[in-house]
């Protein structure tokens, strides 16, 4: 065992060495099985729930705790942290209406303060606590210490946490330890990959760096170049890459967890490295931001970088499509014409709505080469989903209500929230003028969300969620627990639905 804590203190979680460019962060985790105070820190993180009583805590605590309550300075609602001398104070909010993914951001609000007492050792109280929230406190520490400073030439000089000591009720611990370094792994891969910028990150840059990925994740990856795209005829992705000097790529990741027999769970992603709008260009506020555009892509990935460490059951296929979106004398146009995998035509009536043409040919490619049981896709997919969601909610669309739950019920555990919104009711607007569809629905933009579901609806043969992270994905002003940038949305979903699957296979087995 202690040979065991110590292989994850030096060298992070299992088989994922996540690449050169995620950001080291120098922080090691472990379990101790003990009475809390009597382990040695240099400061304690203390959870508490609003309507917990003082009592139990040291007499110094419970004194400091009363009075900051007497002052209003801390009810122990989500997100609040108290100090005293080496000890923060954070709400969990109403214990019965807690869950344990909230103690992921609840422990990251208290990252600043660690980092104000220049902390090189911290105990976390876990003792009264789920083991699932030993997982989630690895996690919401490495999140909220994260940053993107690669080209930065003077780093931040901030005191690094070296060493957590998570301390914990039982054994189960150790486990939920290992999954919460790996799962971590996966979403600061995700993040770091996707907020290298539009000049870096190229789809060429994204193929490369899925290779790398999968090579130390156990996956059998296949990356179509423009012109083995070009003789399978992905009319639509290559469509709207056609702008650009950086051609398009689609890379298919295999992870093999189960018998050659069992289906094929499908992940599709999409990967626009930059998103100008092309000729139907975007205004200049804040276009900066659509270099998130392959958010979608980067989730799928990321979460592809955990399935061997976790062992998940399984067959798993990760799809995701890369192109840039720019204008140019070889654009494609509004009005336009195109083809597309499955041999439907599209009418490009907007070229700023182009995420839905790529995620056409590769959710028909999915469909034609895998016959997945389910596929979930995800992307930045339209700002309309921003104005009914904002950023509490991804925009959940499907055609399986059973599957939608499965998907749900994930949420709830994983933090990575949703909410479902209708796509059948929407196929109507999206019948083309002059071909098969239209990539628009309602000319004032209505219900953009639903109809940008219901183009992706044609291209779809099986059970299918669609998920709309426009809100999600990145993070427009920095938090305590979470810096600006992108925030690894949907890793953390996409790893619940497949683990709980598990779950669910193995009760039918027995
Ligand atoms: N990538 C954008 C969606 C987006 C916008 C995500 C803002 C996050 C923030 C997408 O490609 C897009 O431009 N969608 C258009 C569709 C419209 C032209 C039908 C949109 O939402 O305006
Ligand atoms: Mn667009
Ligand atoms: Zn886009």
């Amino acid at each position: 065992m202690v040979l065991e804590v110590l292989k994850i203190a030096l060298f992070g979680a299992e088989t994922l060495k996540a690449g050169e460019i995620v950001a080291m962060l120098h922080m090691d985790f472990k379990v101790q099985i003990a009475s809390f105070y009597s382990v040695h820190a240099d400061a304690r993180i203390v959870p508490r729930f609003q309507d917990q009583s003082d009592s139990g805590l040291p007499a110094k605590l419970q004194h400091a705790l009363t009075d900051a309550k007497k002052r209003k300075l801390f009810e122990g609602k989500p997100g609040q942290t108290y100090d005293f001398q080496q000890a923060v104070f954070i709400g969990l909010g109403p214990k019965d209406a807690f869950l344990p993914h909230q103690f992921m951001r609840a422990i990251g609000a208290a990252y600043p303060v660690l980092k104000r007492f220049g902390a090189k050792a911290v105990a976390v109280d876990v003792t009264h606590l789920d083991s699932a929230c030993v997982s989630f406190a690895v996690q919401g520490l490495r999140d909220a210490a994260y940053r993107f400073d690669v080209f930065k030439t003077e780093k931040a000089k901030d005191a690094l946490l070296e060493k957590v000591v998570l301390v914990a009720k039982d054994e189960r611990a150790h486990a939920a330890l290992r999954s919460g370094l790996v799962v971590s792994d996966a979403v600061l891969w995700a993040r770091d990959v996707n907020n290298q910028p539009g000049n870096v990150a190229t789809p060429a840059y994204m193929a490369e760096q899925a290779r790398k990925m999968g090579r130390n994740a156990k996956l059998k990856v296949t990356v179509l170049d423009e012109k083995t795209l070009k003789k399978k005829g992905f009319h639509a992705l290559l469509a709207v890459g056609q702008g650009s000097l950086n051609p398009p790529r689609l890379v298919v990741l295999e992870y093999a967890g189960g018998s050659k027999k069992d289906p094929w769970f499908a992940l599709v992603g999409k990967g626009i490295t930059f998103d100008s709008g092309g000729i139907s260009i975007k205004p200049s506020a804040d276009m900066d931001k659509m270099k998130y555009d392959k958010s979608g892509a980067c989730a799928v990935l990321g979460a592809m970088s955990a399935l061997s460490a976790l062992k998940i059951k399984g067959n798993v296929v990760g799809v995701v499509a890369f192109a840039e979106n720019m204008p140019s004398g070889s654009s494609y146009r509004p009005g336009d014409i195109v083809s597309s995998l499955s041999g439907k035509s599209i009418e490009v009536l907007n070229t700023d709505a182009e995420g839905r043409l790529v995620l056409a040919d590769a959710l028909h490619y999915v469909h034609s080469q895998y016959e997945p049981e389910h596929v979930v896709d995800l992307a930045t997919l339209t700002g309309a989903c921003c104005i009914a969601l904002g950023e509490q909610f991804a925009g959940l669309f499907g055609n399986d209500d059973e599957f939608l739950k499965q998907v749900e019920h994930a949420s709830k555990q994983s933090g990575d929230l949703v909410w479902r919104l209708p796509v059948q009711e929407f196929e109507d607007q999206i019948k083309g003028e002059f071909a098969d569809v239209k990539n628009v629905g309602h000319p004032k933009g209505y219900a953009g969300a639903s109809t940008a579901a219901a183009f992706l609806k044609q291209f779809v043969s099986g059970s299918w969620a669609h998920m709309d992270i426009a809100g999600m994905a990145w993070n427009t002003s920095p938090k305590p627990y979470l810096a600006s940038g992108a925030t690894g949305f949907g890793v953390r979903l996409l790893l619940g639905v497949l683990s709980n699957r598990n779950a669910f296979k193995k009760a039918n087995d027995n």
